[in-house]
């Protein structure tokens, strides 16, 4: 089956989709994205990330291009088309628009978007209990890293060098010593003591979905979180790591850098959290 994208009002199959030469976010990374999971067949917290694109495109001053409604409705159109009906994504672009090159912003931009969707195999337990290794690299990005721009050269390779390391991730720090993030996910820890760890959202850092539900679920498994930073020194020292995003769901992490972390087996609460993250998924609360 081939598969489909939607670019700027149109289905067309996924190897014709293209933008135009002049698209601000190929010239300029001038655009947002979102990384929706699908969960048999559905979204996973559509509303939320919907939220997240109007804020980062508010923070940009990048005008809405349709009703949420409408997004919605686009966002099912294209789920339905790539017959996706287990386990998938939708990548969703947002970009200013075409426009003769200027830095500046053009006078009336047409706001341009870009889905596309696949499938990705089903979540398992198995291989998320071995756990992934993380190394850890200096935070070279910019400012406002609580938008999800698809500005990702940092990101990029951060990535290439975790691969080039045989690692799934790469841990970004700051000047401080403090972790801020990986590449594309958030990093958490468990102390000692059995407190969950991760870093409060501000500008250092995307507030992942995957994160703030995570928090949730926590919470209400009664399980004690604390919102600060952390150290490379205390997360290698840590009972307990993981990321999180819609991708990786929760993925322990049993190896930072050379540490081995703990016993270098997934710990009970990543998995306990893991388990929790799974079930949501399939939930109507995960689903509004
Ligand atoms: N990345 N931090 C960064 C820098 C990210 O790029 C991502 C997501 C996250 C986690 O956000 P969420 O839980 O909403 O997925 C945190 C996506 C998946 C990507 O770039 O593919």
């Amino acid at each position: 089956m081939s598969r489909i994208a939607y670019v700027n009002g149109r289905y067309m199959p996924h190897r014709e989709a293209a933008v135009h030469v002049e698209d601000r976010g190929y010239q300029f990374s001038d655009g947002v994205y979102e990384v929706v999971l699908i969960r048999h067949g559905k979204m996973v917290d559509e509303a939320p990330h919907l939220v997240r694109l109007e804020r980062s495109l508010g923070e940009l001053q990048i005008k809405t291009p349709m009703s949420n409604a409408a997004l919605r409705q686009v966002m099912a159109e294209v789920v339905r088309r790539n017959r996706i009906t287990g386990n998938g994504l939708i990548y969703m672009q947002v970009t200013r628009g075409v426009a003769k090159r200027d830095h500046a912003f053009p006078a009336n931009p047409q706001t341009s978007v870009v889905m596309t969707a696949k499938r990705l195999p089903e979540p398992s337990r198995t291989g998320v209990e071995d756990g992934v290794k993380a190394i850890t690299i200096p935070d070279i990005r910019w400012e406002r890293c609580d938008i999800k721009t698809v500005g990702l050269l940092a990101s990029v390779l951060g990535k290439q060098q975790a691969r080039e390391a045989g690692a799934y991730e790469a841990l970004q720090v700051d000047s401080e010593g403090f972790v801020t993030e990986g590449t594309s996910s958030n990093a958490w820890i468990v102390t000692a003591d059995g407190d969950l760890v991760t870093r409060r959202a501000n500008n250092a850092i995307l507030n992942g979905i995957t994160r703030l539900t995570v928090l949730k679920l926590a919470e209400r498994a009664g399980i004690r979180f604390v919102e600060r930073p952390f150290t490379v020194e205390e997360a290698k020292g840590a009972r307990e790591a993981f990321v999180t995003s819609a991708t990786s769901l929760v993925k322990p992490v049993t190896q930072i850098d050379d540490t081995v972390i703990a016993n270098g087996k997934a710990g009970g609460l990543s998995l306990q959290l893991f388990d929790a993250y799974l079930d949501y998924m399939t939930t109507d609360e995960a689903r509004a």
